[in-house]
C-alpha cells in the first residue's frame, strides 16, 4: 500500500466523519471506533475522553467494541499515569504501539494488567493513539486491539502503514470530539433554561389567576357597597350596574383612553354611596323634606367622597360621588363648581344618572320611554334644563349616539 492509498483512505474517513449529522459524542464515537477498526483490522478497541474536575484528570471509556467477545461494564475509568498503557499516551500525548502487551520490555514505564482482560480473550497488539485539539491538548485516546489478518491464526503487530492511517485523522476527531461535547453540553443548558422558562411561565400564569381572583373581589366589593348605599332607595334594580355602563358608553364616545373606560365602568355605581351616611329619618321621609332635612341630604356628595377618598382605585369613584350634582352653568350641589371645573368622569355620570332616572319609575313620576326621556334631556322640561345642566360636548355626543343608551336599558332593564 503506498502512501497515495493511504491518504485516501484518510480522506475517506474526513469525509465519514464530516457527514456524521450532530449526534452525541457517544454515538459518534462508537462509529468513529467502528471505522478505525474496519481501516486497521483491528479485532477489538476503546476510545476514552479525558474528563477534568478540578486538577483530576482521568479517562472514561465513551466507546467499547470487541468481535469476538461480549463487553461486560463500561463502568470504570483509567488514572491518567504512565503505568497503563492508555494513561501513558493520555499523559505524554505520544503513540504507544505494542506487539505483544504480555512482552512490553521493562523500559517501559507502563505494563499491561491481565487483571483487566475480558474473560476468555486474549490481548495482544495495540495500537494506542492521543486525540489532540489544535491546543495540542489531548482530549481522547484510542486504543485499537490485535490486528487480524484473514487466514492468520494469530492476531498480527500493527505497523507503520496503520500508524500513518490513523495519525492524520486524530486531530480532526479531536475537534470533533470538542464540538460534539461542547454541543452536548450546550443542549443541556439550553434544556434547563426551557425547563426554568416553564416553570416561570406556570408561575405567571398562577399570578395572573390570582390577579384576576383579586380584580373579581374588589369588583364584587364596591358592587355590594354601592347596594348597600341603595337599601333605603324603593325598587333601584340594575340602577347601578346601568349607571356603569351608560358612563362606560359615553366615555368611549369621548375617545377617553382605556384605563378612563375601564375606571369609570366600575366607578360609576358609587355616586350616591354617601347616602348611607344620611340621617335614615331624612332618607326614609315620604312627602318634602324642610331646609335643615335638604341641607342634610344634599351633603351625600361629602359623605359619598369621604367614605371613597383613602383607597386608590377609587379615586375616580370618590370625585364622581363628590360632583355628580354639580351643574355645567354653576348652582348644583356641593360647591356650586361650573364646567371643566367639574371632573369629566362626574359630568358623565351626571348624564347617565339623569337617563336612568328618567327611564325609571319614581313615587312621583312614571318610567318614560327612551324617546321621550331623550326629548327631555335634549330640550328640558320644568325640571330640567339641558344648556345649564350638562356639557355641551357630552351632550351632542348623547344626541348622535342616544341609541346606545337605550340598547344598553333594554339589556340590563329590570
Ligand atoms: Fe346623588
Ligand atoms: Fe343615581
Amino acid at each position: 500500500m503506498g502512501d497515495m492509498t493511504v491518504s485516501n483512505q484518510a480522506l475517506e474517513f474526513l469525509e465519514f466523519v464530516e457527514q456524521q449529522p450532530r449526534q452525541s459524542v457517544r454515538q459518534l464515537m462508537d462509529k468513529v471506533l467502528l471505522k478505525s477498526r474496519l481501516m486497521t483490522g483491528a479485532e477489538a478497541g476503546t476510545i476514552f475522553i479525558v474528563r477534568k474536575k478540578g486538577q483530576q484528570r482521568w479517562l472514561e471509556p465513551i466507546s467499547l467494541q470487541n468481535d469476538v467477545v461480549r463487553i461486560g461494564s463500561n463502568d470504570f475509568i483509567v488514572p491518567i499515569t504512565a503505568k497503563s498503557i492508555a494513561g501513558f499516551v493520555a499523559g505524554s500525548g505520544e503513540i504507544a504501539r505494542i506487539d505483544d502487551v504480555y512482552k512490553i520490555p521493562p523500559k517501559r514505564t507502563y505494563s499491561f494488567n491481565p487483571d483487566n482482560e475480558l474473560s476468555n480473550y486474549h490481548t495482544m497488539s495495540v495500537l494506542c493513539f492521543p486525540l489532540k485539539n489544535y491546543q495540542e491538548q489531548v482530549i481522547g485516546v484510542v486504543q485499537l486491539i490485535n490486528r487480524r489478518i484473514n487466514g492468520k491464526d494469530d492476531p498480527m503487530p500493527f505497523e507503520d502503514e496503520q500508524i500513518q492511517l490513523v495519525t492524520p485523522i486524530a486531530r480532526v476527531l479531536a475537534t470533533h470530539i470538542e464540538r460534539a461535547d461542547m454541543l452536548e453540553h450546550i443542549r443541556t443548558k439550553n434544556s434547563r433554561l426551557r425547563q426554568r422558562n416553564r416553570e416561570l411561565g406556570e408561575q405567571r400564569a398562577q399570578v395572573i389567576a390570582m390577579q384576576a381572583e383579586t380584580e373579581e373581589a374588589f369588583l364584587l366589593s364596591i358592587q355590594l357597597l354601592a347596594r348597600a348605599s341603595e337599601i333605603h332607595d324603593e325598587g333601584t334594580g340594575n340602577h347601578i350596574v346601568r349607571v356603569n355602563e351608560y358612563s362606560y358608553f359615553l366615555a368611549k364616545e369621548y375617545r377617553m383612553n382605556r384605563a378612563f373606560c375601564d375606571e369609570i365602568r366600575y366607578s360609576a355605581q358609587l355616586h350616591d354611596v354617601g347616602k348611607m351616611s344620611v340621617d335614615v329619618a331624612v332618607l326614609k321621609k315620604k312627602g318634602g323634606l324642610d331646609d335643615a332635612e335638604r341641607a342634610e341630604m344634599d351633603k351625600h356628595p361629602i359623605y359619598g367622597h369621604q367614605i371613597l377618598e383613602t383607597a386608590p382605585r377609587l379615586n375616580m369613584a370618590s370625585e364622581i360621588a363628590l360632583y355628580h350634582h354639580e351643574k355645567w352653568a354653576g348652582g348644583g350641589y356641593p360647591f356650586g363648581t361650573a364646567g371643566e371645573d367639574i371632573p369629566l368622569s362626574a359630568r358623565i355620570v351626571a348624564i347617565a344618572d339623569i337617563y336612568d332616572a328618567l327611564r325609571s319609575e319614581r313615587p312621583y313620576k312614571p318610567a318614560f320611554n327612551h324617546k321621550k326621556t331623550i326629548e327631555i334631556m335634549l330640550k328640558g322640561d320644568d325640571r330640567i334644563d339641558p344648556a345649564s345642566h350638562f356639557d355641551p360636548n357630552l351632550m351632542s355626543l348623547l344626541s348622535k349616539h342616544h341609541q346606545g343608551m337605550n340598547k344598553i336599558h333594554r339589556r340590563l332593564k329590570d
